[in-house]
C-alpha cells in the first residue's frame, strides 16, 4: 500500500515509517520540521516539508490509501502558553488533513487522539467512554475529535482514533521544553547530572513501548473491526515517576538523589489506560518496561550522546537499528 504519515519526522511517526517500510508498503512523509528532526526520517519514505495546515495539501496525499496523522503541537506546557497556535496546529490543521484525504480519495484515516483527554477522570483504569480534558492540549485532541467524527458521519470517512498513554522508546523528543521523563533521566544521568523530578515523584504513568504502539498501528490497516472506533494504547499498568528514576538510575548505574522542583500545572497525577477493547482485537502489549528501557538508553547513548566525551558508559555497545 502507499501510506502518508503526518508528523514523519518524530518519535511516534518515523518508528512507524520504519515499520511500514519494513512491511513492504511505500511511505508518503508529511512534516514542516517544527519539533521533528530530518534525520530521523528513514531514507526509504517519500518525504515532502509542508505544514499540515496548507490547503495543497490534498495533493501530497494522491494514490495514498490510509493516512496515519500524528502531527501535533503536543507538549503540554507549550500548548498551555500558546493555546491560539495550539488550536491552529491541532485543530484547523487536523481539520485541513481530513479535507485533504477526503479531496484525494484516501480509504482510511489513523489519527492520534491522547491519554490527555482523560485528565479529569477519576476513573482508573479509565475506559475511552470517560473523556473528560481539562488543558489547552487536550481540548485541542477533543476538537480534532468532534472534526474527524464529522467528517465520518457527513462523508463516510473510515476513521480510528488511539489515544496513547505515555509512549517511550528509541527517537522520544528529548528536545522538548518538559522533555519525557524517562529521557530526560536517561541523559542527565549519562551525563552525570542529577535530574529534576517535578512535584513529589508520586505522580503514576501508564507508560507503552512504541514497537506495542506500532503493532497496533499494523493492525489498523488491515482489521475492519478498527473502522468508526477509539482505542485506548497502553500497558495497562502503571509505575510512578520515582520507580522510573530508580530503574533509570540502575540500569545507567548512577547513584546521586533527583533534584526536586514544584510540581507542573496540569498534570493528572495517576494515569492508567483500560486496554480492554484493544485487548479484544488480539492485540497484547509485549515489550516489558526493562527491556524498552535498555533500548531507549542504547539510543541516546548512540545518538545524543555518541559525541559527548563525558557520558558515562559511552563506550558501551549500542543497538545498531536504534
Ligand atoms: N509521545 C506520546 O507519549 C504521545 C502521547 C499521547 C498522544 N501523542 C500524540 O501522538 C502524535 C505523535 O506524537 P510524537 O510523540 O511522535 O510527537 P513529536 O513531537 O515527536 O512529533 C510530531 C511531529 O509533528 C510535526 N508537526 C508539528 N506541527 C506540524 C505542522 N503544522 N505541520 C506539519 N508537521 C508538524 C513535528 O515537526 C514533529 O515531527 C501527536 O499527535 C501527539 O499529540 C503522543
Amino acid at each position: 500500500m502507499k501510506i502518508a504519515i503526518t508528523g514523519v519526522a518524530g518519535f511516534i511517526g518515523s518508528n512507524l515509517a520504519d515499520r511500514l517500510i519494513a512491511a513492504g508498503h511505500d511511505v508518503v512523509g508529511i512534516d514542516n520540521l517544527a519539533y521533528g528532526v530530518r534525520e530521523q526520517i528513514p531514507a526509504q519514505v517519500d518525504f515532502r516539508e509542508i505544514d499540515i495546515r496548507d490547503r495543497s495539501l490534498a495533493g501530497q496525499l494522491a494514490g495514498c490509501a490510509v493516512v496515519f496523522h500524528l502531527a501535533a503541537k503536543n507538549c503540554i506546557s507549550d500548548c498551555q502558553l500558546d493555546p491560539i497556535e495550539t488550536s491552529d496546529i491541532n485543530v484547523t490543521g487536523t481539520v485541513n488533513v481530513f479535507a485533504a484525504a477526503q479531496t484525494a480519495g484516501v480509504g482510511k484515516i489513523v489519527y492520534a487522539e491522547s491519554s490527555a483527554l482523560y485528565e479529569g477522570s477519576t476513573t482508573l483504569p479509565t475506559p475511552e467512554a470517560d473523556v473528560s480534558p481539562e488543558s489547552f492540549y487536550a481540548v485541542s485532541k477533543l476538537a480534532g475529535m468532534a472534526f474527524a467524527e464529522a467528517y465520518r458521519r457527513f462523508f463516510g470517512m473510515r476513521t480510528t482514533a488511539l489515544r496513547y498513554f505515555c509512549v517511550y522508546g528509541p527517537r522520544q523528543d528529548y528536545r522538548r521544553t518538559v522533555p519525557p521523563v524517562m529521557s530526560a533521566f536517561m541523559i542527565k544521568m549519562l551525563r552525570g547530572e542529577r535530574p529534576t523530578i517535578y512535584g513529589s515523584g508520586t505522580k503514576r504513568r501508564d507508560f507503552i513501548h512504541v514497537d506495542d504502539v506500532n503493532d497496533f498501528h499494523l493492525r489498523c490497516l488491515t482489521d475492519e473491526r478498527t473502522d468508526g472506533n477509539v482505542y485506548n494504547l497502553g500497558s495497562g499498568t502503571n509505575d510512578s515517576v520515582r520507580d522510573i528514576y530508580a530503574k533509570v538510575a540502575a540500569l545507567v548505574g548512577f547513584g546521586e538523589p533527583p533534584e526536586f522542583r514544584p510540581d507542573l500545572p496540569g498534570e493528572a497525577q495517576e494515569t492508567l489506560a483500560d486496554i480492554s477493547a484493544a485487548r479484544a482485537l488480539g492485540w497484547e502489549p509485549k515489550t516489558s518496561l526493562d527491556v524498552g528501557l535498555r533500548s531507549a538508553l542504547d539510543y541516546i547513548r548512540a545518538h545524543v550522546l555518541a559525541s559527548e566525551s563525558t557520558a558515562i558508559g559511552a563506550g558501551r555497545p549500542a543497538r545498531a537499528d536504534a
